[in-house]
C-alpha cells in the first residue's frame, strides 16, 4: 500500500511559546485531512509543549546528537527528544552539515542512535549550486545517500529521504518539476540498491522553498512523496495550504 503524503514542517531556530496556538491551529487542520500525515519538528524547546497538545500530527526534533549520554554541552540525545514526546528527528539538513560540519558518517551514527532510541528519521540529502551546475547534482545526492542512510534489517520502514537543493532553501527558487523528478527517481533507485524491494517503500519528500501556491506542483512530480516545509510552515495557513494540496 502506498504511503501516504508526508508534509513537514521544519520550525528552524524559529518559535516561543507564543506560537503553541499557531501549532494547535496546524494540529485541528492536519485532522481534518487524515490522507495526509502532518508532522512538525520546533525548536528542542518546544518539542514537549507540542507534543503534550498535538492530536493528529507527529512532533519531531530537527537534530541530536550520536553518543546516548555525556559531557556534549549543548546537545540532545535521541533518548532525550523520545522522552520529551518526539516521534522522529530530522538528520543531516544541509544547514547542520554546512554550519555544524556535519559528515555523511555524522549523519548515519546519528540516525542509528535516533532509531535505537525509538525514533523514525528524515534524512537529508541535496546538492550546492556548484554541484548542481557541474553537472554533479546525482552523484552528490547518490553519495550521500549511500555514506548518511542507517542500514540494518527492518530499517527502511522507519527512515524518510528528503531531497532539499541547497540553493532552493528559503531562496524563492525551485527546480523545475522534471528536475525534481529526475532526481527523485535516482533517489528511488539507489534506496532500492541499499534496501532492496524495502527501498520502494521509502518516502522521499521535496524540500527547499515550498508554499502554499507551488506546492501542487511540486508535489505532483515523479516520486514525491510529500514536502520538507521550512519558512511556510510558521503559520497554520499557509502550511495548512500545503497539506490540502497534498491531499
Ligand atoms: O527544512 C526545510 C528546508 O530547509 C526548506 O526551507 O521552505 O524555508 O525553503 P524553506
Amino acid at each position: 500500500m502506498a504511503n501516504r503524503p508526508f508534509i513537514v514542517g521544519n520550525w528552524k531556530m524559529n518559535g516561543t511559546r507564543a506560537m503553541l496556538a499557531e501549532a494547535r491551529a496546524i494540529d485541528r487542520g492536519a485532522a481534518r485531512h487524515a490522507g495526509v500525515r502532518v508532522a512538525v519538528a520546533p525548536p528542542f524547546t518546544l518539542i514537549q509543549a507540542l507534543a503534550e497538545n498535538a492530536e493528529t500530527m507527529a512532533i519531531g526534533g530537527q537534530d541530536c546528537h550520536a553518543a546516548a549520554s555525556g559531557a556534549y554541552t549543548g546537545d540532545v540525545s535521541a533518548a532525550m527528544l523520545a522522552d520529551s514526546g518526539a516521534s522522529f528527528t530530522i538528520l543531516g539538513h544541509s544547514e547542520r552539515r554546512a554550519m555544524h560540519g556535519e559528515t555523511d558518517e555524522i549523519v548515519r551514527a546519528k540516525a542509528e542512535a535516533a532509531l535505537a532510541a525509538g525514533l523514525e528519521v528524515i534524512v537529508c540529502v541535496g546538492e550546492t549550486e556548484a554541484q548542481r551546475d557541474a553537472g554533479q547534482a546525482e552523484a552528490v545526492v547518490c553519495g550521500q545517500l549511500d555514506c548518511s542512510l542507517p542500514v540494518g534489517e527492518g530499517v527502511a520502514g522507519r527512515v524518510t529521504v528528503a531531497y532539499e537543493p541547497v540553493w532552493a532553501i528559503g531562496t524563492g527558487r525551485v527546480p523545475s518539476v522534471e528536475d525534481i523528478g529526475a532526481i527523485h527517481r535516482a533517489i528511488r533507485a539507489r534506496l532500492v540498491t541499499i534496501y532492496g524491494e524495502d527501498g520502494a517503500g521509502v518516502s522521499i519528500l521535496y524540500g527547499g522553498s515550498v508554499n502554499a501556491a507551488n506546492a501542487a506542483e511540486l508535489l505532483a512530480a515523479d516520486e514525491v512523496g510529500g514536502a520538507l516545509v521550512g519558512g511556510a510552515s510558521l503559520q497554520a495557513d499557509s502550511f495548512l495550504a500545503i497539506v490540502l494540496a497534498a491531499g
